[in-house]
């Protein structure tokens, strides 16, 4: 059983809807077990610089629904560094922090892995962000929110997209996974969806993508045609992907970045249902004695896995669905 005291909570890398309800429920299960909780600010950086407030549960009251995380967050390249995870581990044991609980994605769980080997308390990582990249948890905190808005955004898309018959090419986030992609451009009834799962895209031949256009247009003649593409799939983005097109085929396509919007809003049900779940499984989970490991949620169950193996291999996309969308996108 782990003696803890005082335990740390901080939220690092891309912020995702649902990391203040996370927060909220650390605050809430570690208060009733009598032990104190402070947030670092601005993720590892916060941390580093010292830059930390005692928690209280007020702090916590009306954060549920917010987007965006109350300790800020931020990416650290300290981290990456040799001097930095040894800084941080004793400024952990100077402030007596018997336990950190990191919110973030595999790369801020890699900052938490390279703390450990000079920190003597407990670590404990909850997946929070829009990617879904995490290993080890069927989702993450924030990706069934990010799936919403950028639905909002391609079912907006589509109208103007059915009123002028055009072509369009949405990008959306998810870093090199096609998740976020996958799910939205399945629910938003995309054409044709483009992610890194699906197979590297030949720059200098775009007929893969040309094709299944042009039968579309063979078919039903003039229509609204949308293409969800995952950022980082051409060089250039979708603009330069949707020039591209316009030249090869000769039908003008428009492009549309969602970018960071995917990243705002209030958490939908699902996201702070399994944010409260986590955090408050991630506590107890201390409290057993867990240590080095993600508090995730696989099959309906909060679940324990190996932080070090959260970021080891690329986390495998629905395959029935990649199977399903790739049948009606050659037609
Ligand atoms: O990891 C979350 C994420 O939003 C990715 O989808 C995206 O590639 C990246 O962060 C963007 O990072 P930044 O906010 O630093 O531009």
């Amino acid at each position: 059983m782990g003696n803890i005291k005082r335990l740390a909570v901080l939220t690092s890398g891309g912020d995702a809807p649902g990391m203040n309800a996370c927060i909220r429920a650390v605050l809430l299960t570690a208060n009733a077990c009598n032990i104190d909780v402070i947030g670092f600010k601005h993720g590892f950086n916060g941390l580093l610089e010292q830059e930390f407030q005692t928690l209280h549960p007020h702090h916590v009251d009306n954060i549920i629904q917010r987007g965006g995380t109350i300790l800020k967050s931020a990416r650290c390249p300290a981290m990456e560094q040799p001097d930095g995870p040894v800084k941080a581990a004793a400024i952990l044991d100077q402030l007596n922090i018997d336990a950190l609980i990191v919110i973030g994605g595999d790369g801020s769980f890699r900052g938490t892995m390279a703390i450990s080997k000079h920190y003597r308390g407990q670590l404990i990582g909850v997946p929070g962000t829009i990617d879904n990249d995490v290993d080890g948890t069927d989702t993450t905190i924030g990706f069934a929110t990010a799936i919403d808005t950028a639905l909002d955004a391609i079912d907006k898309i589509r109208d103007t997209a059915d009123a002028f018959e055009r072509i369009f090419l949405v990008e959306l986030m998810g870093r090199h996974s096609g998740y976020l992609s996958l799910a939205a451009g399945i629910a938003g009834g995309a054409e044709q969806i483009i992610c890194p799962e699906f197979g590297k895209l030949d720059a200098d031949n775009l007929n893969t993508i040309i094709t299944p256009i042009k039968h579309a247009q063979l078919l039903k003649g003039k229509t609204s045609y949308l293409i969800v593409v995952a950022e980082h799939s051409y060089p250039g983005g979708v603009t330069a992907l949707a020039e591209a097109l316009t030249m090869a085929i000769g039908i003008e396509c428009r492009a549309c970045i969602l970018g960071h919007i995917q990243r705002g809003g209030s958490p939908v049900g699902a996201d702070r249902i399994l944010a409260t779940k986590l955090g408050a499984f991630a506590v107890e989970q201390l409290l057993q004695g867990a240590n080095l490991v993600m508090a995730g949620e696989v099959d309906g169950e909060a679940r324990l896995y190996p932080l070090a193996k959260t970021g080891e291999r690329a986390k495998a996309i629905d395959p029935f669905l990649v199977r399903w969308q790739q049948q009606i996108g050659s037609f």
